[in-house]
């Protein structure tokens, strides 16, 4: 059984004071004989990675078209996946925990997949624009698993499927106001990048963004039930509280964990207020568990956004579900009711994009994936905990099922407040490129992370794995000096 359980949920005032003494305390850095070690692992090892990605900046802005794949001291450009594991165009290897960004929960290019996706492009192509049987076989599969999905609809996108939830929500309620917690990412809509990534960023990613497009969304820290209930009673008066948006497992995936009856509290305040509760699975649905985090905090949202796991990683990937009563808004067709909610996607719910989400979820139910990535998960984490204490390092690592959190600079989860900005930002250039640099050592010793602190485990990551990937840690830990 994985660590990760009801009764053995994170210690969330532990990591909290653990992340604040290693943003406060001085910094650890790599020594500058392993920094020049790394240097020369990319400039001779990845030359044609640097030559492809140094053009590509003359035609797409900063090189890449993903933050996923932004790298110190440059992107590494990556030709076959297989499993556990990325080669790049010289051909180094690496065991890739990035798993795309998460949507790989049974490893990279699973071959089941894979081959009924073949079968299906060479029998009618990728899409016709008519309905296909893989786009009910899919509603019902999801239905199977999360009994809340009453109605389901397809989006291309997590972004798509989050605009398409809040607006539902307002439709449904016809009350204005959202509220999201804690920076949590939920894609990159006009709406929804206000505190982005950051607790208490609020605008400053907003670039582009009239300030009234945001006007109605509103920003909670994370486990702030009194903030919440007093956010919700002053709504009353201007406009009501259509829907509080949350990653079930804290912002950015659990990076900021909730405490384990957050989400139950939060259901009882949007009862109580009228608001409907929508749970972004984008990242949790099928990861930690074939129903969800609903399922594992007993908590039934009115709606649940999915994105990139629902297809297995194929592309095209999102959908929202939820109450019949809400979700039945979005009959697509001309006429019909008057309050219906506009949405649609010329390549949404395509053929190859259901058929390979029924696929996948069906693999990951035989193969019972999401136990064994969070077993993986388990070993991963219990490993960097020894090392990070053999090393005498004061990093922070915990994980919830099948994510890994791996903070070794302090700046992943410090929360940004009107009283500790000025600080924040002047600290955040050093930690930054400790950041970044920990990100090329770890990627040097042929590890990909997401942003050097995230770490998504599959059903491909055997003991041997996990135990070569510890190895690596502690040639990198080991290469660690006070600065
Ligand atoms: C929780 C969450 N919601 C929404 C999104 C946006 O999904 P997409 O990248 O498919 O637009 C992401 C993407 O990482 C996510 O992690």
């Amino acid at each position: 059984m994985s660590k990760t359980s009801r009764e053995n949920w994170n210690n969330v005032a532990e990591i909290r004071e653990k992340s604040a003494a290693l943003w406060n305390g001085r910094a650890y850095e790599l020594k500058p004989g392993a920094k020049e070690k790394y240097l020369r692992y990319y400039n001779e090892k990845c030359a044609s990675s640097k030559a492809i990605t140094t053009k590509a900046k003359e035609i797409i802005p900063g090189g890449v078209q993903h933050n996923l794949a932004l790298n110190y001291p440059f992107p590494l450009a990556m030709d076959r996946a297989s499993g556990a594991y990325l080669w790049d165009i010289d051909g180094n290897r690496y065991i890739d925990f990035l798993q795309a960004g998460g949507p790989t929960i049974l490893g990279s290019n699973y071959p089941t997949v894979r081959d009924k996706v073949i079968a299906l492009i060479q029998e009618k192509g990728p899409v016709t624009g008519l309905f296909s049987e893989y786009e009910y076989k899919l509603a019902m599969l999801v239905q199977k698993h999360m009994p809340s999905i009453e109605m389901f609809r397809m989006a291309a996108s997590g972004t798509e499927a989050d605009m398409i939830a809040i607006r539902l929500a307002r439709a449904f309620t016809g009350n204005k106001k959202i509220i999201k917690i804690g920076g949590a990412y939920h894609g990159w809509s006009d709406e929804l990048v206000y505190d982005i990534r950051a607790d208490g960023t609020r605008s400053s990613y907003a670039i582009g963004i009239p300030p009234e497009c945001y006007a109605h969304t509103q920003a909670l820290s994370v486990n702030d039930l009194e903030g919440l209930r007093a956010l919700m009673t002053e709504n009353k008066e201007k406009g009501g509280t259509a829907c509080v948006l949350l990653e079930p497992l804290g912002p950015e995936s659990g990076t900021r964990p909730v405490e384990f009856d957050f989400c139950q509290q939060v259901r009882k305040l949007c009862d109580e207020f009228g608001a409907l509760l929508i749970f972004d699975e984008v990242v949790t649905g099928f990861r930690i568990g074939m129903g969800g985090a609903q399922e594992f905090f007993g908590v039934k949202p009115d709606l649940t956004v999915f994105g990139k796991i629902l297809t297995g990683g194929y592309p095209a990937s999102g959908a929202v579900g939820g109450r019949k009563d809400v979700v039945s808004l979005l009959a697509g067709g001309v006429g019909g009711k008057d309050n219906k909610v506009m949405v649609g996607g010329t390549l949404t719910a395509n053929p190859l994009s259901c058929l390979a989400g029924y696929y996948t979820i069906q693999e990951l139910e035989t193969t019972n994936a999401a136990e064994k990535a969070a077993l993986a998960a388990d070993r991963l984490t219990a490993g960097l905990e020894e090392l990070i204490e053999l090393h005498k390092l004061p990093f922070v690592a915990y994980n919830q099922f099948s994510i890994v959190h791996l903070d070794t600079t302090g700046n992943v989860n410090v929360t940004i407040t009107r009283e500790n900005m000025s600080d924040v930002f002047a600290k955040m250039p050093r930690r930054t490129k400790l950041f970044n640099e920990a990100g090329m050592g770890m990627s040097a010793e042929g590890i990909i992370t997401i942003a050097a602190s995230r770490m998504y485990t599959s059903l491909a990551d055997t003991d041997d794995v996990i135990d070569d990937a510890l190895k690596r840690f502690d040639r990198l830990f080991d290469n660690y000096q006070l600065s």
